[in-house]
């Protein structure tokens, strides 16, 4: 976005001195001065602008999305009070908290963010997330505390609320289409991939998918029940009842889906990493090109090894079972989508 935008400015400014260069031949001293003071004040936001602190493109984002917020009455179910969906979060001194749904392209984004720390001058603190803290709120309260800010934490957490005593938390998220989901982590729990070729629990489960849903009773099945559950009870929280997945855990899943200041979709890789880079622009500017840098080396080596493509049957079958999965993968579209629109991604 941001290098659309300036791009933007700098197609505006040629065209700009063009008519600067056809008034300024037919008017007089004091009028060029007038030219030559807009002139540096120009030069000046450009300047701003390459240090990441230009006040016109801040103002402009927040009227954007004021504006947008307004003008587009966005699903409210919910009962949330305020919707962060989208909105840019100025300065650095954040923790952002990536509660990785698996299966969902997330390597590819803990990678650039990565390369970002590497040549980045200022600190960012990236972390994984511990195991024993990943369902466990007191133990992810612990763990969190004794990080500096500003950090980067990633792992298969299920969502901490610390809305109420940690204003500084950024939470960001990326979900795929449910029944891909699904069918990418039945594969690699048999066969991994480059990046991760451990022995997964998939060992003794037969090689297709199909096969397994043939089953009556078999741990490949019980396996693909866990997989169907795992977004909404990630989006849930830590809360026991959020283990079993019903309408209430939907509605709870969808209420803290817009505490999120971004949810990206795996099949718009792209235009997720333009987002996250708007959602921080101090603190992640310029992380879409260390993502256009390392995406194809990441992809590569997390392609899940042995995936088939299953059959029309099969997909339609694992769609009826995931009522709720897509209402909620709607739910978030909608507000993916407008974000793409508010910011012209
Ligand atoms: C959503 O609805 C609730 C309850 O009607 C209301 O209190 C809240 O302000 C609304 N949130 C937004 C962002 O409109
Ligand atoms: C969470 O961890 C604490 C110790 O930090 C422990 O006392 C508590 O029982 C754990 N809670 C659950 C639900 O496991
Ligand atoms: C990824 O794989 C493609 C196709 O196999 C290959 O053309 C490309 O060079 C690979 N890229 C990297 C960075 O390994």
């Amino acid at each position: 976005m941001f290098k659309l935008q300036k791009k933007r400015y700098y197609e505006f400014r040629i065209s700009d001195m063009i008519s600067f260069h056809l008034v300024i031949r037919s008017c007089r001293p004091n009028t060029i001065l007038v030219f030559g003071v807009l002139a540096g004040f120009l030069l000046y936001l450009v300047v701003l602008d390459s240090l990441g602190l230009d006040p016109v493109r801040r103002a402009t984002n927040d009227l954007i999305y004021n504006a947008h917020s307004q003008e587009h009455n966005l699903v409210n179910d919910t009962g949330s009070s305020e919707i962060k969906f989208g909105r840019p979060a100025f300065g650095r001194n954040y923790l952002v908290i990536f509660n990785v749904i698996p299966k969902t392209g997330s390597r590819s984004v803990n990678v650039a963010v990565n390369r970002h720390i590497l040549h980045s001058t200022e600190k960012l603190h990236f972390h994984i997330i511990p195991d024993d803290a990943l369902s466990n709120m007191s133990k992810f309260e612990d763990f969190i505390e004794k990080i500096p800010r500003p950090a980067y934490i990633s792992g298969h957490a299920m969502f901490p609320d610390f809305e109420k005593i940690h204003p500084e938390v950024i939470y960001v998220n990326i979900i795929r289409d449910p029944v891909s989901r699904v069918i990418s982590n039945y594969y690699f729990d048999i066969f991994g991939d480059d990046m991760d070729a451990a022995p997964h629990a998939g060992n003794t489960w037969p090689v297709n998918i199909e096969d397994c849903l043939k089953l009556t009773k078999d741990p490949c099945l019980d396996a693909i029940k866990y997989y169907q559950g795992v977004t909404l009870r990630q989006f849930c929280g830590m809360n026991e009842r959020c283990r079993n997945v019903d309408r209430w855990t939907l509605r709870r899943a969808k209420q803290n889906a817009l505490k999120y200041s971004l949810i990206g979709v795996t099949s718009e890789m792209d235009t997720t990493m333009k987002a996250l880079e708007i959602i921080l622009p101090d603190l992640l500017g310029g992380v879409y090109a260390d993502f256009v840098q390392t995406q194809n080396a990441v992809r590569n080596s997390t392609i899940t090894k042995n995936k088939r493509k299953p059959s029309a049957e099969t997909i339609q079958l694992l769609r009826e079972q995931m009522k709720l999965q897509y209402e909620f993968y709607d739910f978030i579209q909608v507000y993916f989508q407008d974000l793409k629109r508010r910011y012209r991604l």
